[in-house]
């Protein structure tokens, strides 16, 4: 999830960059970095941290002629976020950046290496510029080069390129990372990753389409299709409004987070499912020689994703599996045995409880891993080993992609130790990853589904309460059901186990009392369905999901028929992610800041 931008043109280039990486900061912060070409010449300036610092050092730095350049707002995937693994990565005559990742990055690299080619940063990135000038001393031609290195690379990306060969052209390439071009009147063209830097600049736009690529120069766009055949440029009119540009049209940034959950848990799987193997490169065997226990710790949807994978753990790995909530692990005083994988779970890293945690579990020198979606946060600096979720920044304080990845990372993490440990056959995980596959498009949210959402949850306004229910995994994804729902309804919502409710909460039931049921029809269908059945007869309102019709029910939302409870597992995530955001909505809330929340809880 990082952020680009590229320009050509006669205008103040370094003030066009810096501005245009503002508008995309949200998409990641590790770094940010700048080269420009002029009069022949290349600068370049890169700095850790936010772009407050880029635009520290490029202070002095004057751009008041024609030049071409691109800049890079980092999200880091590849390597630690310091100055060397910033963008744009150099080669002897060519910048690049890059936002996505290049699957076969480290095939070209050996191979790179093995003809003497020296690398700066530990980026999958950089493999592009060394492969891109490789193939240009032997085309001696920069677009052929460009375009045999296009159709070298594996994964996704979105990619600018500028070369001294070409002064006056900008090479781009696009495949599942998203990128426009804007054009005006004065003959200038800008790059970016959305449209919000462009606003402002340009009228019109093209946005990109996977598998194609080119290049600009200040008279022509040269668009080309994966089958290498010229394409026509497809432009639209651009937006003028900033606030819903940045939240790409979308009335919250919740909204957003739950339509980008396809196209983060792809990323989140890239690269690390093979067939019957699941590969995590940044973990290191050795970390689980020894282990009989697993203890995870965690807070609020972190603990939720802690609590599915505990349902993996045990089932998959055969290793016996504990959850604790962060803030109560701190102080009872328990037992750490040296035979324990500690893992914390937190999107931001920095979670006070959960970080204390983790402090504890190195002090009783147990070994540490933490699932985090930002790196070089806290957590991830502390723990003995980091597996990233890649879901980008969230804005949404209440928790919806980064809990989807949580749990995607899980069910891998589950069957890379299955497969350490043969507890599953070759057979089994190869299913599994077949399953995995499948959840981005399992996550997808259809008109139908949304709309059938919107319509229901009017008549979910009021009441004394909800119920979320589920049993087995479907447990903590109710429990996260009705945390999302509080957190942005401020409405009363508990989770429960559906085999809990006759042994006391069931006393509450009446027609106010709101029964959301998670009913999956390939895991316990016929025990789950008798407790509703229990409720619906002591008259509590009931919304069945499922994919199977249930008449017991009040209403009823049909999630798509799917050949495994994992992929239900998903889909239905989603349903109760879009019911509490359309009952928020209609409540008339700040979706995206509920009162009394944070983001990011960093006190006790
Ligand atoms: C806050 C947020 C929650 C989040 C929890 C844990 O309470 O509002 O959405 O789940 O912190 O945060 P973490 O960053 O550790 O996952």
């Amino acid at each position: 999830m990082c952020g680009i931008v590229g320009y050509i043109g006669n205008k103040n280039s370094k003030e066009i960059l810096l501005e245009g990486l503002k508008e995309l900061e949200y998409r990641g912060y590790d770094s940010a970095g700048i080269a420009v070409l002029q009069n022949g010449k290349f600068d370049n300036f890169k700095a850790v941290g936010k772009l407050i610092n880029l635009e520290e050092k490029t202070k002095n730095f004057i751009t008041d002629k024609f030049s071409v350049g691109i800049g890079h707002t980092r999200w880091a995937t590849h390597g630690k976020p310091t100055e060397l693994n910033a963008h744009p990565h150099v080669g002897e005559s060519s910048y690049v950046v890059h936002n996505g990742i290049i699957e076969n990055y480290a095939t070209l690299k050996k191979e790179l290496q093995e003809i003497g080619v020296n690398f700066l940063s530990q980026t999958d990135t950089e493999v592009i510029v060394h492969q891109f000038e490789k193939n240009l001393r032997e085309l001696q031609n920069a677009f052929q080069a460009f375009e045999k290195t296009v159709s070298e690379l594996q994964g996704a990306y979105a990619i600018l390129l500028v070369t001294k060969d070409e002064p006056e052209r900008i090479f781009f390439a696009k495949h599942g990372s998203p990128m426009l071009v804007g054009i005006n009147e004065e003959n200038e063209k800008y790059f970016a990753s959305s449209d919000t830097p462009l606003i402002g600049h340009c009228k019109e736009v093209n946005y990109f389409e996977d598998g194609e690529y080119g290049y600009v120069t200040p008279q022509e766009i040269k668009i080309y299709g994966k089958d290498t055949k010229k394409r026509k440029t497809h432009f639209t009119k651009l937006s003028t409004n900033k606030l819903s540009s940045q939240k790409d049209g979308y009335r919250f940034f919740m909204e957003k987070e739950i339509y980008e959950q396809s196209t983060v848990i792809a990323d989140t799987l890239l690269g690390r499912l093979g067939v019957d193997e699941v590969v995590f490169d940044e973990l290191d065997t050795s970390l689980f020689n020894g282990i009989n226990e697993i203890k995870l710790c965690a807070c609020g949807t972190s603990y939720h994703a802690a609590l599915c994978a505990s349902y993996m753990f045990e089932r998959y790995t055969k290793i016996k599996t504990s959850v604790e909530v962060a803030s109560e692990f701190r102080y009872r005083s328990p037992i750490m045995t040296k035979d324990t994988l500690f893992v914390v779970i937190s999107q931001s890293g920095e979670t006070a409880d959960t970080l204390e945690t983790l402090k504890m579990a190195k002090e009783a020198d147990l070994k540490t891993l933490v699932i985090c979606n930002v790196d070089n946060s806290s957590m991830v600096r502390l723990a003995d080993a980091s597996i990233l979720t890649r879901a980008g920044v969230e804005k949404g304080v209440a928790s919806t992609k980064a809990f989807a990845t949580q749990v995607s990372v899980f069910w891998m993490l589950s069957l890379y130790i299955a497969g350490l440990r043969s507890s599953m056959s070759k057979e089994d995980i190869a299913y599994q990853i077949s399953l995995l596959r499948e959840v981005p498009a399992s996550v997808k949210v259809t008109d139908t589904t949304h709309e059938r959402i919107k319509r229901l949850s009017k008549r979910y306004l009021h009441g004394h309460g909800f119920f979320f229910i589920g049993r087995d995994i479907f447990y903590p994804l109710a429990l996260e059901g009705a945390l999302k729902l509080k957190e942005i309804s401020y409405l009363h919502a508990e989770g429960y186990p559906s085999g809990e409710m006759k042994h006391g909460p069931i006393a509450l039931a009446d027609p106010e009392l709101f029964t959301i049921a998670l009913l999956p029809q390939h895991l316990l269908y016929e025990k789950a369905k008798s407790n509703v059945e229990e409720l619906s007869a002591r008259d509590s309102t009931i919304c069945a999901i499922s994919a199977l019709e249930f008449d017991k029910a009040d209403d009823f939302i049909a999630i798509n028929e799917c050949r495994d409870y994992m992929l239900e597992f998903f889909e239905m995530m989603v349903v109760v992610q879009l019911l509490s955001l359309e009952i928020s909505i209609r409540l008339g809330n700040d979706v995206d800041m509920p009162r009394n929340l944070a983001k990011s809880v960093t006190v006790e």
